[in-house]
């Protein structure tokens, strides 16, 4: 168990009601964990400390090298009061491949699980219950090291932050128009794709702003080589039902593994649909939405849920999906995956970890 320290805050803040709208990331809980790690000592000094801003050296190599790393994932409040986290070893799992592949030392799988509960129990009147709210929580871990060479860290810092949020999208279930990129590229086999660091998502922002202008949510990415295999949106997974199949990119070392993709898998599956993870071409996509066969896309992410897309445009070929609605498939996805989280529907794959 970790030993962890507690410092009450003696402002507590005002707790959003249930009349005031969430949206994503804004309003942030009373508490944060941090732990420090130095080489020689290891991850030491956990503690939960009133939410305030962290001093930190001008030097420090974060805010030059960018060695961070981040993760989001869940908890809810059932209707029986039960606070449930949604597959935080995956989160864990996944946090430890970033560490490694950015040179950050890793964190015990039992104390990072004992941080996000501890923090969590503590915040547990922050959970909203709305429908399509939850607490989102935040783990990142930044280099401290005052130093201006080019090097891993010697110390760090790990951070959890919590936020009740609403949906990520502004357009909330409702699909979202998605620009694919042809001009910059996210990542690269080798490069830094498939782990939750900082560096991916700075990659993202030019095109963003562009596909904004252009009236669109979000940036769909192409593979960097040939610019042309469908890789991912950046803020979620893709899945594209082409002919009755389930289609998503397989993960080739420059995609995200998300946690929600990995359950959208497994509950398509476990409904008998065909699922097949392959490289998709855009083409393929331009083609399937002229003979009628694109018959539905949808996005899966933690802060996503399951987020429809109603039209994708790559160059000047605009593709309409299913009609503008929601499809059957992201319907039943997000009813399953939000009914499990809330428990309301029974957790037969064991997805859920209560926390008391
Ligand atoms: C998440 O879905 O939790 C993410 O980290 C994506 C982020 C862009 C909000």
């Amino acid at each position: 168990m970790l030993n962890i320290r507690f410092e009450k805050t003696t402002t507590p803040k005002p707790i959003p009601g249930a009349e005031n709208p969430l949206t994503f990331g804004t309003i942030f809980t009373d508490h944060m964990f941090v732990m420090d790690y130095a080489t020689g000592k290891g991850w030491h000094d956990a503690r939960i400390v009133p939410y305030a801003p962290i001093s930190l050296d001008p030097s420090a190599m974060v805010f030059h090298y960018g060695q961070e790393m981040f993760e989001g994932l869940k908890a809810y409040k059932t209707e029986d009061g039960k606070t449930l986290l949604f597959r935080p070893d995956k989160n864990i799992e996944r946090a430890n491949n970033t560490n490694k592949r950015i040179c950050i030392p890793e964190i015990s799988e039992s104390d990072f699980l004992d941080a996000i509960k501890a923090i969590v129990k503590e915040e547990e009147a922050w959970i909203p219950t709305k429908p399509g709210t939850s607490l989102y929580i935040r783990p990142f871990i930044i280099a401290t090291d005052p130093y201006l060479g080019v090097r891993p860290s010697d110390t760090y810092q790990l951070i959890i932050i919590l936020s009740p949020v609403g949906a990520y999208y502004k357009e909330g279930l409702d699909p979202v128009k998605i620009w694919i990129e042809d001009e910059y590229v996210r990542a690269v086999k080798g490069g830094l794709g498939e782990a939750k660091t900082g560096a991916n998502y700075v990659a993202s922002l030019a095109s963003q702003v562009k596909a904004h202008k252009e009236g669109y949510s979000q940036v769909l990415w192409l593979d960097g080589v040939h610019r042309k295999y469908i890789e991912e949106v950046g803020a979620m997974n893709i899945f594209f039902k082409i002919n009755g199949t389930i289609i998503t990119p397989m993960l080739n070392g420059s995609i995200l593994p998300g946690v929600t993709r990995n359950s959208a898998i497994q509950l398509c599956k476990h409904w008998g649909l065909p699922v097949e993870e392959r490289q998709v071409s855009v083409e393929e996509l331009i083609d399937a939405a002229k003979t009628g066969a694109l018959e539905e896309v949808f996005g899966t992410g933690t802060a996503a849920v399951i987020s429809p897309v109603g039209e994708l445009r790559f160059e000047d070929d605009i593709m309409k999906i299913s009609d503008g609605g929601i499809g059957e498939i992201s319907q039943k996805l997000y009813d399953t995956i939000t009914g499990i989280q809330l428990g309301k529907i029974k957790d037969e794959f064991g997805w859920t970890v209560e926390v008391n």
